[in-house]
């Protein structure tokens, strides 16, 4: 099968799985669609992992969720309906237009007042946070840009507890990281700095997961805050 064909089957899997568990959505369609008139990249996360994101948000019961890299909001809103009454959710943004069509779509989804949306470059925004005492956050989800994987991963740690779950994306990108040819690629490297930071970090218990899907072949790293 050539790879072609591979990764259309892995989108007509990707399209039965989200019709049979997820359906049409108005927000969330209406989102993309928005998305694409305003010409946003198309590197939401997919309807299906988006919906994990929000599973894992509601097994832990979280109430504050860290979002690094909006986007248009896709995320952010499977994310933010996961929040109980009075949950919050911070997603930071570095570009203006991002951020607008993000706010626009939230309102749309009727959780503006569950979001709120910082934007500028996030290692600048994230000490502002820290000393806002805006966390601990239960969950952190980081889907940036990928050099600063590992010092996203070093902030959500500081702005977490026992039992936060910080999730990255993108960590697996076609196989990049453990690809030679790729060794000079800014994301691979980005996501092998991440991997070096969580091996040599004991207060978290980590694993990754290698993803198929209409976003092509990627993977999620998933560490849970220890006790
Ligand atoms: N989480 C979104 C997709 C995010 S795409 C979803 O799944 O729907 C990555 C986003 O990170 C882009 O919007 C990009 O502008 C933003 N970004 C890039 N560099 C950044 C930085 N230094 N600080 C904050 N956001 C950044
Ligand atoms: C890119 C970024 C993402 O967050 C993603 O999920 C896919 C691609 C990118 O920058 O190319
Ligand atoms: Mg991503």
């Amino acid at each position: 099968m050539s790879s072609q064909d591979q990764s259309q089957r892995w989108n007509t899997v990707d399209a039965y799985l989200a019709e049979r568990l997820i359906g049409a959505d108005a927000e969330l369609d209406s989102a993309l669609a928005a998305n694409a008139a305003a010409g946003l990249p198309a590197i939401d996360v997919s309807p299906p992992q988006g919906k994990l994101l929000h599973l894992l948000a509601r097994s832990i019961g979280a109430r504050r969720i860290l979002e690094v890299g909006a986007l248009g909001g896709y995320s952010t809103i499977w994310l933010a309906r996961a929040l109980p009454e009075g949950g919050r959710l911070v997603t930071l943004e570095l570009e203006q237009k991002h951020a607008d069509v993000a706010a626009a779509n939230l309102a749309r989804a009727g959780l503006t007042e569950r979001v709120d949306i910082r934007v500028g470059p996030a290692l600048d925004t994230l000490p502002k946070l820290a000393a806002e005492a805006a966390g601990p956050f239960d969950l952190a989800f980081i889907d940036a840009d990928k050099p600063n994987n590992a010092n996203y991963f070093a902030w959500a740690l500081k702005l977490a507890r026992p039992g936060s779950l910080i999730i990255v994306d993108n960590v697996v990108r076609d196989g990049a990281i453990v690809d030679p040819a790729k060794a000079e690629d800014p994301g691979a490297i980005g996501a092998r700095a991440l991997f070096d930071a969580i091996a040599a970090e004991p207060r978290v218990t980590a694993t990754a997961v290698q993803t198929v899907g209409s976003k092509g072949w990627d993977g999620f790293a998933i560490a849970l805050v220890n006790g």
